[in-house]
């Protein structure tokens, strides 16, 4: 059975990367503030800004994967605190990736879709990053400092949606919470991006790391789209009233930190390393309400219920 060890395993992507792999898998799942309960995998309570406790874990759990989530993913935070958001997005990655690289144990980073600026859009792997915001300068310091580090390392670039501990992480979470309750909202009709389901983006990641794949990889949804139109894409599927979805521009809203608009990226490289297209919207958006009517989001809400 292989062991990994999953950073951020209270988050968004972590929380259900260690939920689906824990039945095949020998699951450590390290958290911070968050607390988790009857969980199907190990969960540890670590704040990973003291850097000796990674080495500690590393050591006495000797995974074969280390799949790294955990970040100071909060925009406006990082703003607020960008010394703090250096040390959790580029210092820690970049000492997971030499302790990993060092015991050779493969590593997955995870990084974001916005290293760029999101001017030109349409970003391949071989675009020059420039990142906005003080998470986002972070987030690519964090990649470069694994690249130098650990050359097998596979960076994936993501974004993606889905259901978290709290109901409130992740953007379908808005948009259906806002939908269920009948309430209006605003969805902005000039920013573009390619969310992936995040059950789908684990399934990716896994394949990713079987074939054993190295380097920077765009692991995003093959379809791109406004954010309004995911929002009217989601009421749709779940039989809701997408009037209530306003149609806005980011300009009129009162956002603080500054976001790339067009953050749409290129997944051939990787879908032709996987010899397959990563899925559209419509693929994720089908998962997102099937998983609904299964009762997932309550089993994951549970986790946290106490
Ligand atoms: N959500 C997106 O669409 C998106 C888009 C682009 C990139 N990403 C990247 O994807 C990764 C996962 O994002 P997410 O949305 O799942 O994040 P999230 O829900 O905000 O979760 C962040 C995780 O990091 C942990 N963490 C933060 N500071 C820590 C510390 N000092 N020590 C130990 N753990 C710490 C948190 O633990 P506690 O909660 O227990 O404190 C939590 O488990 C991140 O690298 C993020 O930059 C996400």
């Amino acid at each position: 059975m292989s062991r990994f060890l999953v950073t951020g395993a209270s988050g968004l992507l972590g929380l259900n990367l260690c939920m689906q792999i824990s039945s095949k898998s020998e699951v450590f799942g390290i958290v911070n503030e968050v607390s988790l309960e009857n969980t199907p995998f190990r969960v540890i309570k670590k704040n990973l800004l003291d850097l000796n406790e990674i080495k500690f874990l590393i050591d006495s759990i000797n995974p074969d994967t280390i799949v790294h989530c955990a970040a100071m993913a909060n925009i406006d935070k990082c703003e607020s605190q960008p010394g703090l958001a250096y040390r959790i997005n580029a210092e820690l990655p970049g000492e997971i990736a030499r302790l990993s690289q060092k015991l050779g144990i493969k590593l997955v980073h995870i990084s974001t879709d916005a290293v760029f600026d999101g001017v030109k859009g349409n970003y391949s792997e071989t675009d020059v990053p420039n990142p906005l915001g003080v998470y986002a300068k972070t987030k690519l310091a964090g990649e470069n400092l694994v690249k130098d580090n650990n050359l097998d390392a596979i960076i994936a670039r993501v974004n993606f949606y889905g259901y978290s501990v709290t109901g409130q992480r992740s953007l379908s979470e808005f948009f259906l919470n806002n939908l269920l309750n009948k309430k209006p909202m605003m969805g902005f009709t000039d920013v573009y991006f390619c969310p992936l389901f995040v059950n789908d983006l684990v399934d990716v990641l896994l394949e990713m790391v079987s074939v054993d794949l190295k380097g920077i990889f765009h692991t995003l949804s093959s379809e791109s789209l406004s954010k309004y139109d995911f929002g009217c894409r989601i009421a749709k599927c779940f039989n809701l009233d997408q009037n209530l979805i306003k149609p806005v521009s980011v300009n009129d809203s009162n956002l603080q930190a500054t976001r790339s608009l067009n953050l749409t990226l290129q997944t051939q490289k990787l879908s032709s390393m996987l010899n397959r297209k990563l899925p559209d919207q419509q693929t994720g958006i089908n998962h997102l309400f099937s998983l609904y009517k299964d009762g997932y989001p309550e089993t994951i809400k549970a986790l946290g219920n106490h």
